[in-house]
């Protein structure tokens, strides 16, 4: 199993979350190239100049999502003071941490797709706030919110179509009496289901094999609704995952799972 990404990009021995041993750890690639990978995966952004910009950002490693703040379903937002265009389809990124992947796809397909990620972590968001502001991407916003919570009351102000939904590498909260907190639950598939549109699609990977059987056995008690994603273009692994990714951007801990040779657990489906 893989450290979270703090461990493999920060401080690798002082991560609590980082079950590997010291032997382990020497093999690892040294922090300074795994932040070289990510700087290059995201060149495009010129987060080099922004980095210099925001402040006071410094990421704490793990944030309670079932803190009674982040139990209330956050305050609404008004979209057209969110994004330029509030009727351009959305994609939504579940967990979006500091935001690069949504970010870096915003200006891809900007004054096309809106892009709204949603995370726990404000401080985090606020940085991916600024970064939007810095990029002048007016087509990219991130919120506060437990989006487990959330997620159904938010969606339906949209006026849009919600076109892609991304769960990627969600926290594994591997403790039994901690399962509670992981984002994935009934009521959040329900959710994603219900508002993302005909022929929308739901992107899910993680790097613990465990938890992305978790996410697609939930996935797929609505077969039928949804439907595993069948295209020329994407090969399946031996085990039934896809072999890449789809969409093109990693996001930050893919990119750094993959560098510490890790595996990635991917599935897309498509709503009906
Ligand atoms: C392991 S990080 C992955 C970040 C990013 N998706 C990536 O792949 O690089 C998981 C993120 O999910 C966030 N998170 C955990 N529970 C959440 C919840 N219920 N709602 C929104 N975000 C949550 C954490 O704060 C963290 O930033």
């Amino acid at each position: 199993m893989m450290p979270c990404v703090k461990a493999l990009i920060d401080r690798p021995a002082r991560c609590h979350c980082a079950r590997i041993s010291a032997i382990e750890q020497q093999k690892q690639p040294q922090p300074v190239l795994i932040h070289r990978l990510i700087d290059d995966a995201f060149k495009e952004l010129d987060l080099e100049l922004l980095r210099t910009k925001v402040k006071g950002a410094r990421r704490r490693q793990h944030c309670n999502p079932m803190k009674a703040s982040l139990m209330e379903p956050l305050t609404l937002p008004d979209w057209k003071d969110v994004f330029a265009d509030p009727a351009l389809p959305l994609t939504v990124d579940i967990g979006c941490g500091q935001g690069k992947f949504s970010l870096l796809l915003a200006k891809k397909n900007a004054g096309f797709k809106n892009y709204l990620g949603l995370d726990v972590r404000r401080m985090l968001v606020e940085k991916a706030n600024v970064w939007a502001k810095e990029l002048n991407l007016v087509n990219a916003h991130f919120l506060t919110a437990n989006a487990t919570v959330s997620f159904g009351s938010l969606l339906p102000t949209y006026s849009g179509r919600l076109e892609l939904v991304c769960i990627l590498c969600p926290d594994p909260h591997f403790k039994l009496r901690h399962r509670k907190r992981r984002i994935v639950q009934p009521a959040l598939v329900n959710d994603i289901i219900r508002y993302t549109a005909v022929g929308g699609k739901i992107f899910l990977e993680s790097d613990v094999e465990e938890v992305a059987v978790d996410m697609r056995n939930q996935f797929e008690t609505h077969l039928g609704v949804i439907t595993k994603l069948d295209e020329p273009s994407l090969q399946d692994t031996e085990d039934g995952w896809l072999l890449d990714n789809p969409l093109g951007v990693r996001s930050e801990r893919e990119i750094a799972v993959l560098a510490q040779g890790g595996k990635m657990y991917r599935a897309i489906y498509q709503r009906r």
